[in-house]
Order: C-alpha cells, then structure tokens, then sequence
C-alpha cells in the first residue's frame, strides 16, 4: 500500500461538495488515513505551492487557496499516486474525463475541486506538511 495527498479546495467545501466527494474517494478505494478541515494562510500557500513561484497563475492560485477552508487528507491505496491523478481527472474540468472529480465537482481550472500529489517524493514532502509525525504514526 502507499499514500498520497489529496487537498478538498475552497471552492468544493464552500459549496458543500466535499462529502460527496469524500464519497467518490472512499468509492474509487481508496482508505482515509488522515484528515482536517484547516485553512492556510498566505504564507502557508506560498509555501506548499512553491514549486510554481514565478508562473502567470501563482498569486492567484495562493488567493484562492487561502480563501476558505480546505480538508486535506492521506488517502491509501495500491499505487496511490496515478490511481488517485485518474480518479480526479485533468486540471481543467473541461479536459478531465467523464466520471471524474473534477469533470464532476470542479468550476474552472483554478477552481478545480481537488489537489493531489503528482510523485511519491511530492506525496511524502506534502503529507509532512499537513500533518505531524503523530499523525502519521502508522502510515
Ligand atoms: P493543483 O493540482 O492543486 O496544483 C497547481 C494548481 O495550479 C492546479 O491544481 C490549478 O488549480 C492551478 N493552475 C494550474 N494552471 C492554472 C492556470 N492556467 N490558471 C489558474 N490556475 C492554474
């Protein structure tokens, strides 16, 4: 079994979408392991999202991503990384995939419903950023 992150955005929990999506996770076979409901602050977002520093969208992906709560969460699953990057769908809504999270919940592709982890390296480094090493007693 192996872990990823996966992050419920402002715009899903504003709208009352994530148990449903929870649901659409927990249904793709996915396991929680760990979850909050949290909201991040400007420095908190800059950080997690540093890796796009000097791209067009970065100030305003950190303005919506410190707009309101957000629920990130480990998620466990064989290959969990490419099963939960399948099961969330394209960045852009409009390009994801019939059945998908994000062809599903998501409004545009800032406002896209869903993070997850794109690598096993980023999965760990982001798992330490949302929850402590109590938390992941047992992962
Ligand atoms: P996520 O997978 O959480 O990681 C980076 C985010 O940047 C991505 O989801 C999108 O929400 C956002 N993003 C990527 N490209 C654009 C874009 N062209 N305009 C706005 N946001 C974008």
């Amino acid at each position: 079994m192996s872990h990823t992150l996966a992050i419920i955005k402002p715009d899903a929990v504003g709208s009352g979408k994530a148990g449903k999506i929870l649901a659409h996770v927990e249904t793709a076979g996915f396991a929680i392991r760990a979850l909050r409901l949290t909201r991040l602050d400007t420095a908190q977002a800059q950080a997690f999202y540093a890796v796009h520093e000097g791209r067009p969208f970065y100030d305003e992906l950190v303005e919506f991503m410190t707009s309101g709560p957000v629920i990130p969460m480990v998620l466990e699953a064989e290959n969990a990384v490419s099963r939960l990057r399948e099961t969330i769908g394209a960045t852009d809504p409009a390009e994801a995939a019939p059945g998908t999270v994000r062809k599903l919940y998501a409004e545009s592709k800032g406002r896209n419903a869903i993070h997850a982890s794109d690598s096993d390296t980023n999965a760990e480094t982001e798992i330490a950023f949302f929850f402590s090493t109590h938390e992941r007693l047992g992962l």
